[in-house]
């Protein structure tokens, strides 16, 4: 008894002084993310949201799902600089990542979707991604699918509907998180970390990028000038100048699985980003020693992906979808 009381005093102990080594601002990944009321989180809901993520009837073409851009396999990515939608169309801005979506209080490089209920409306009807006609098309689509009784279990009878949908989708998305990286067990005391990425740890705090990159996602969720390429950023979204070239403050979680980066997707290595970052954001040359060290670090940050079985999409019996062009 009073062994096991000395034991965790002194695990309460080390993992204090393991603490104290941590750079202010960073933290562990929660176990689970925010939930909003009006979308509680629930098995079926969850196993339909998936199959909603799989499914290629939500595009004109039949043939891309959220999971074309988004890929479950490779870190919630294409690694592409523009996905391919449809008719082979690219859009203008890189692809983020699904996981640890539900961690952001607003999605899109330009933050215009705050909750990942509203996303996920988006890329359905956009005409450069999925291209369907309409709300109404998803719905007659899903329906002669054969989801209806999917839906009814959910969210009750004569429920196949577009925000239903959304809040299905939003729902296996929030299932998406990366827990136990190298660098969280490392805070928790359960693990080690180079001393390469030690160092990347100190210089990021030293030198000002936790000044936005803190937080549980090294993002602090807000909107940060970015005076790089010729995207407009957040004034797309609002047409106020001083909005031009902000954008969201992108999350460090699972980035080295992530290439290429930034919202054009324009530098294909971390060691780029890490010296514009710094040149751009901080007016801060770097030496490719500490370069190194930051993408050390930075490599820590890659956690373990859920693992997900593919499922099993609804489909009638015998006879073809019908996907008009
Ligand atoms: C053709 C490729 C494509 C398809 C299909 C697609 N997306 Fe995206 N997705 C993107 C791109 C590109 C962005 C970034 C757009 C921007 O910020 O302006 C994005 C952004 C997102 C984000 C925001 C992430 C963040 O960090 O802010 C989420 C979440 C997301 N998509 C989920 C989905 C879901 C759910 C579907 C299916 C209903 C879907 N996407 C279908 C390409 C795609
Ligand atoms: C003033 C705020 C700010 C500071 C300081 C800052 N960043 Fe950033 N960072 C951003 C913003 C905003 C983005 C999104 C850029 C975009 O839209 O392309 C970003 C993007 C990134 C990305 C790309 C993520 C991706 O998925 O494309 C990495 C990596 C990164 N920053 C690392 C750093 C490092 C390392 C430092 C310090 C040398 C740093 N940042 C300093 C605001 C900042």
């Amino acid at each position: 008894m009073e062994k096991i009381l000395m034991l965790s005093m002194l695990l309460a102990v080390s993992s204090t002084a393991w603490a104290a080594n941590i750079p202010e601002g960073m933290g562990v990944l929660p176990s689970s993310v925010p939930v909003p009321a009006d979308n509680p989180m629930g098995e079926d809901k969850i196993a339909l949201g998936k199959k909603l993520y799989f499914e290629p009837a939500l595009s004109k073409s039949g043939h891309f799902s959220c999971n074309s851009c988004h890929n479950l396999a490779t870190w919630g990515v294409d690694n592409q600089r523009f996905s391919i939608g449809h008719k082979w169309q690219r859009g203008g801005r890189n692809a983020p990542t699904v996981l640890n979506s539900g961690f952001w209080s607003k999605q899109f490089w330009d933050g215009r979707a705050p909750l990942l209920e509203d996303q996920a409306k988006g890329p359905p009807l956009n005409p450069v991604e999925m291209a369907l006609d309409s709300e109404n098309d998803a719905v007659t689509r899903l329906k002669a699918a054969g989801y209806t009784a999917e839906f009814q279990v959910v969210f009750g009878k004569d429920s196949v509907n577009y925000d239903n949908m959304a809040k299905a989708i939003a729902a296996f998305e929030r299932t998406l998180n990366t827990p136990n990286a190298p660098f969280d067990l490392f805070v928790q005391g359960k693990g080690t970390i180079s001393k390469a990425a030690q160092r990347g740890m100190m210089k990021v705090s030293e030198i000002g990028c936790t000044s936005c990159h803190s937080g549980v996602l090294f993002s602090n969720n807000q909107f940060m000038k970015f005076d790089y390429g010729s995207d407009k950023g957040l004034k797309s979204v609002t047409g106020k100048n001083e909005d031009d070239h902000v954008f969201r403050v992108q999350s460090w979680r699972n980035v080295a699985m992530t290439a290429p980066y930034f919202h054009d997707g324009s530098a294909a290595s971390l060691q780029e980003v890490v010296k514009i970052m710094a040149k751009v954001q901080l007016n801060t040359a770097l030496s490719n020693h500490d370069v190194r060290d930051i993408v050390a670090f930075l490599e820590t940050l890659t956690g373990e992906v859920p693992t997900i079985t593919y499922p099993q999409l609804p489909r009638p019996q015998g006879h073809a979808l019908d996907w008009k062009e």
